[in-house]
């Protein structure tokens, strides 16, 4: 990819997850209301806030993991950074497997983000493993799956008020939407893994 345009789409991406982390951790202030859709999930309490505060920190900590100046220059920052992603995507996963079991949204939207966590958790604890075997073309492979799948948070909240926009009823939206956040940018993820120069990937062993 033109090394302009993947750095446009990195501050894009930069910028608007800590902006969608930042107002995500509102829900630790006891007095702005949860959105009736969200009080009726039978998991809300306590399992939102635990969600909402984790996912939020995978979102801010993940970007800069990205940045290959940063990992050779403070490889201890990468190292810090990373563990702090990986516990909140774990953790906050399991919780939005929860939250996903309690969705009043129905069995389409149940299921699409309940596949997204078990996904979101086996592929992070899989990148994490080959960081500690020392296989780093295959970890930031699956750190590039990882990150596309926390992404989907920000396009949920750019879906969600595009879809309003174009007249979407709001239930039929969001179940579509529990499922369009996130695949068609592991699909993505996967087509960039595979333009990545060779050296980037790890070798094919031949028998
Ligand atoms: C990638 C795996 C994720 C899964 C499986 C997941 C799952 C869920 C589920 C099931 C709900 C409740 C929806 C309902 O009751 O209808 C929810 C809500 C929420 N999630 Fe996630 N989520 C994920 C990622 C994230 C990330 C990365 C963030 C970071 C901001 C996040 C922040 C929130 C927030 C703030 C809510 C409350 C709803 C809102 O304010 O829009 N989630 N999530």
């Amino acid at each position: 990819m033109n090394p302009y345009v993947s750095k446009s789409l990195w501050w894009v991406g930069a910028v608007s997850s800590v902006l969608i982390a930042l107002v995500s951790y509102r829900y630790f202030i006891p007095s702005i209301p949860v959105p009736s859709n969200l009080a009726a999930n039978l998991m809300a309490k306590p399992w939102l806030v635990v969600h909402a505060g984790l996912a939020a920190t995978a979102l801010i900590t993940g970007p800069w993991q990205f940045i290959p100046r940063l990992r050779a220059r403070w490889p201890r920052v990468h190292r810090v950074l990373g563990r702090v992603y990986v516990f909140s995507c774990l953790v906050g996963g399991a919780a939005g497997l929860l939250l996903a079991s309690g969705t009043s949204a129905g069995p389409i939207a149940r299921a699409g983000f309940g596949l997204l966590a078990i996904v979101w958790i086996g592929v992070n604890a899989n990148a994490f493993r080959l960081a500690l075997a020392g296989r780093y073309a295959e970890h930031r492979q699956w750190m590039i799956r990882s990150f596309a799948l926390t992404f989907g948070a920000v396009l949920l909240r750019v879906y969600i008020p595009a879809s309003q926009a174009m007249g979407i009823e709001f239930m039929t939206a969001y179940r579509a939407i529990s499922w369009l956040a996130w695949v068609p940018n592991l699909l993505l993820a996967e087509l960039y893994i595979r333009g990545l120069p060779r050296r980037r990937r790890p070798a094919v062993a031949t028998s």
